[in-house]
């Protein structure tokens, strides 16, 4: 029953109906014209026979002196008239009389009068037969007048006229299989580009991600959708090579740590210790453990901030107090390092309050970290293009080398001398800014960085702004 419902039927079949549908009462409504045009052209050409022979009579009528002259003669005129022309003749005097009858069929004077006062012919059935009758005066050679009726037999009607709808129906019929055959003929090569393109849809999978439709012979309306395939490729294609590379970089980054743990681990086993030698190794995995952690949870907040789809749950943000908090939490090592850090302006934004913190405080991070001891890190929040709110951390430093800046967005990526800063914050994974990146991405914003060699480094923060409630 699928297969045969509306939805599912094939387009070559759906058209083949249509065409079907279109020709067969075109094709009938052709071949009754052409039928009604010829029916029409033979009675004209049957009316003029007609009148060519009630002529001829006229002038042959005249010959004859008397009526006895013509009932005589006029006999083997009448016979040859219907044997050659299937024209049918009675003649009368003016008082009714018959004076030549050579008629098949018995016309009633209804018929014959109608005729004498039109002056044209009348059709007569009679029988299975019909005729045209046409009544004409003429005069004897001595002035005497006389009536001439001419019928004309025209056959059966009913019998032309199956003999023509015979043909009708044939016509339509082939004419009508001959186009949908062509029709679908046509079809299939019309077809043929979304053939191939199915074919070749086919043939990717996933290790073969970077094939693409091609869309040079592809017909106008294929292109669109061939594009629309080409750039889910593309979409399949990112994604699974961000998937590949989020495989490979965790792999590769977890190596390093694990093999240290794992040699000092063994070091320390393979001779008998003192209890703080143990106590050390055991403190230094742990430390280790932790950062293992940390980069964990990182990553899997990429993955999923790479996959969600979801809209984040944004609310009113005052931008202010979320820098304060930061701050605050990093105040014991602002104080260590003798940093002070300078802090201007406010705003409302749309945001989600956990990760803006999460944005600001991997930036303050890394401010903290590059910046010299007892330097001033300033911290301005203003309004940038209309609608958006722009958060600024601006610390001193050695700044971020110019062929580094392409990649520092990047997860994994740190710095060269990013390991001699690392001091007392630990070594950082190069997870932070991926992490502004994503958080920033999903707030619809965006990230930007500018830094002068040996002078300012600026990290600047993107939020729209929260749009002030409207009674
Ligand atoms: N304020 C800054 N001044 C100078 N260089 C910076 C600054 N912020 C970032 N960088 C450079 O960008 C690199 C990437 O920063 P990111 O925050 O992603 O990683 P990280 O700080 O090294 O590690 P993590 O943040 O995971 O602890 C850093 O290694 C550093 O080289
Ligand atoms: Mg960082």
């Amino acid at each position: 029953m699928r297969a045969l419902s509306g939805r599912s039927l094939s387009l070559e079949f759906r058209f083949g109906l249509l065409l079907a549908l279109i020709a067969l009462p075109v094709l009938t409504v052709t071949g009754l014209g052409a039928f009604y045009s010829v029916k029409e052209r033979s009675r004209y050409y049957e009316e003029y026979s007609l009148a060519v022979a009630a002529d001829l009579l006229r002038a042959n009528v005249a010959t004859y002196r008397t009526p006895q002259a013509l009932a005589a003669g006029g006999r083997s005129l009448a016979a040859d008239l219907l044997g050659r022309h299937q024209i049918g003749l009675v003649v009368r005097d003016a008082s009714g009389a018959s004076l030549v009858d050579a008629m098949e069929a018995r016309i009633p004077e209804d018929i014959m009068a109608q005729s004498v006062s039109s002056g044209d012919p009348v059709e007569w059935k009679s029988g299975s037969s019909s005729y045209r009758i046409l009544a004409a005066e003429a005069h004897l050679g001595n002035g005497s007048p006389v009536r001439l009726v001419l019928a004309l037999n025209i056959g059966t009607p009913s019998a032309v006229q199956h003999a023509y709808q015979s043909v009708i129906i044939i016509i339509a019929l082939t004419g009508g299989m001959l186009i949908v055959t062509l029709g679908l003929i046509l079809m299939q090569r019309g077809l043929e580009p979304l053939r191939r393109m199915t074919a070749k849809t086919r043939d990717i999978t996933a290790s073969r991600l970077g094939d693409r439709l091609g869309i040079e012979d592809t017909p106008a309306e294929l292109r669109e959708l061939a594009d629309g395939l080409n750039d889910m490729l593309q979409r399949l294609q990112d994604s699974f090579r961000r998937l590949d590379e989020f495989s490979s970089d965790l792999a590769h980054e977890l190596r390093t740590p694990i093999a240290n743990m794992l040699g000092q681990t063994e070091v320390a086993l393979s001779r008998a210790r003192s209890v703080e030698e143990y106590r050390a190794v055991l403190e230094s995995n742990v430390e280790e453990f932790h950062r293992l952690s940390r980069m964990i949870q990182d990553m899997l907040f990429l993955a999923q901030a790479d996959s969600s789809e979801k809209a984040l749950d944004l609310e009113p943000v005052e931008l202010r107090s979320q820098v304060d908090k930061v701050v605050e939490f990093y105040e014991p090592l602002l104080d260590e390092k003798g940093i002070r850090v300078l802090r201007n302006g406010s705003a409302e934004v749309k945001a989600n309050r956990l990760l803006a913190q999460r944005a600001i405080a991997n930036l303050l991070s890394n401010a903290v970290r590059h910046a010299p001891e007892g330097s001033t890190l300033d911290i301005s929040i203003a309004p940038s293009e209309p609608g958006w709110i722009a958060l600024k951390v601006v610390n001193p430093g050695r700044g971020i080398a110019v062929d580094d800046m392409p990649w520092i967005f990047q997860r994994f990526f740190r710095g060269r001398g990013a390991d001699e800063t690392g001091g007392k914050t630990g070594e950082g994974w190069g997870l932070g800014l991926a992490i502004v990146k994503a958080i920033m991405e999903m707030h619809g914003g965006r990230v930007t960085a500018e830094s002068a060699p040996d002078g300012m480094t600026c990290f600047t923060l993107y939020f729209p702004e929260a749009v002030a409630a409207t009674g």
